[in-house]
This record gives structure tokens, sequence and C-alpha cells, in this order.
């Protein structure tokens, strides 16, 4: 069985007060949240904890941004499995495109972040996607399969999500059709050694979009950047209308 899994990603968003000022307005729509969904917040690294004594006993998951592929050692600026384990983080974002894009991370660190994270208890959402160049010159499909490869080697797949994020969908509201975005995660899937992995798509998910993009067969969620920054859009997301489409 696929889980369906909605993370937000808060990317460099919300201090702690901001933080708790969303779970107010959020935690009561969850009441018509679908018990069979994953909920995940993926807050940044100062807001975690807060938010882990906030959500104790809640059914939202709470996920990192980043993790290093060490467990400690002389390495600025970066957090490891441990630390985020510790205050009860379950996922971490790993391989997100602004990543790739402004700071240097490669697909070989991206897959040393995959084990890093899977070794220490945490799971990882693994983004990959084209970029608007890649996709006009139509190497969506080798781009992706080249990143899956490189990524995945010697990842345990009973313990991972992907997402499935164009790059040039995302924070443009210019969200790949549906039925696109089904067509490259159903290829995502072929490429897979477990197909109960959950693929999410991600790139200009809203509350309008989000009926028909959960209505297609291969979609298991949705990464959601923007929109899961306000309570009420955020919940609208979550509580997606089935059988639309
Ligand atoms: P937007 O939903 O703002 O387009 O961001 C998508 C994203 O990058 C989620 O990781």
């Amino acid at each position: 069985m696929r889980k369906i899994v909605i993370a937000g990603n808060w990317k460099m968003h919300k201090t702690q007060a901001e933080s708790l000022e969303f779970l107010q307005g959020f935690m009561p729509s969850l009441e018509e949240t679908s018990q069979e969904q994953e909920v995940v917040l993926c807050a940044p690294f100062t807001a975690l904890n807060v938010l882990s004594k906030n959500l104790h006993g809640s059914r939202v998951q709470l996920g990192a941004q980043n993790v290093h592929w060490e467990a400690y050692g002389a390495y600025t600026g970066e957090i490891s499995g441990p630390m985020l384990t510790e205050i009860g983080v379950r996922y971490v974002i790993v391989g997100h495109s602004e990543r790739r894009q402004y700071f240097g991370e490669t697909d070989e660190t991206v897959n040393l972040r995959l084990k890093a994270a899977q070794r220490y208890g945490l799971t990882p959402i693994l983004c990959v996607g084209e970029s608007k160049q890649q996709r006009d010159a139509g190497e969506t499909e080798s781009l992706i399969t080249m990143q899956l490869e490189k990524d995945l080697v010697d990842v345990d797949q009973q313990n991972l999500v992907i997402a499935y994020e164009p790059i040039w969908a995302i924070g443009t509201g210019d969200t790949c059709e549906p039925k696109e975005a089904n067509r490259v995660i159903g290829a995502i899937r072929s490429q897979l050694t477990n197909p109960h992995v959950s693929i999410q798509y991600g790139g200009s998910v809203k509350p309008d979009n989000i009926d028909e993009i959960m209505a297609q067969p291969e979609i298991d969620g949705a990464l959601v950047g923007g929109a899961s920054l306000e309570p009420a859009s955020f919940a609208q997301i979550l509580n997606y209308k089935k059988d639309a489409g």
C-alpha cells in the first residue's frame, strides 16, 4: 500500500513565534483530514524544537530540510541525524533543487545525506526534477533517470519518499499539468525496486489545483512550499476532495 504523504516545506520562513502562531490556526482544521494521510511540516532548524514540543501527541510529523552525513564533527553550519531525531524529527528533505542550485549540492552529497538519514532513523524525502531548459530540450526523463541512479545507490527503498519537483514549477504559479506530472512520476516508479514508495508532486501546489493533482493514479501526495505557510491554505490542501478529476 502506498501511503499518502502531504508535506509543507516552509523553506527559510517562520521564527519560533510565527511557527506557534501557525499551529494555533492550523491544528483545529486537521479534524477534517483523513486519518490515512501522513501530514508533515518541514520547518527551519530553529523552529523544530518548539514545534516538536507543541506537536507532541498530535498526528503531525516533523521534518527538517537537510541533514549531514556524519553524526558529528567539524562541519560548520550543518546538522546531523542524531541532533534531529533527539528532538522528535521524523522526516528530512534531501536534494531540494534550491540546495542543488544555490548551495552546491551534488548527486554524490545527496546520496550521502540519504544514507545518513536512514542510518539515523529518519525518512528522507528525495527531491528530483528538471529545469525549464532541460524540459525544453527533451531531457526530462534522462535527467531524472540519472538523478535517481546516482542518488539511490545503496539507499533503502523501504524507508523513502520521493518528490518530483520540476524546477520551473517551483514558486512560479506555473504548475505542471497533473497528467504530465502523473506520467513523469510513473516513469520514476518504473525505475524503483520498491513499487510502494510514495511519490509526491511539488511545484506551485495550491488549494485550487490539489484535487486534480491527487486524482492522478501515480501521485501519492504533495510537497508544498508557499501554500503551506498559511494555516488555511495548507489545511485546504490536506482536505482535498477525493474522486475529483
Ligand atoms: P512552491 O509550492 O512554493 O512552488 O514550492 C514547491 C517546493 O519547492 C516544495 O519543496
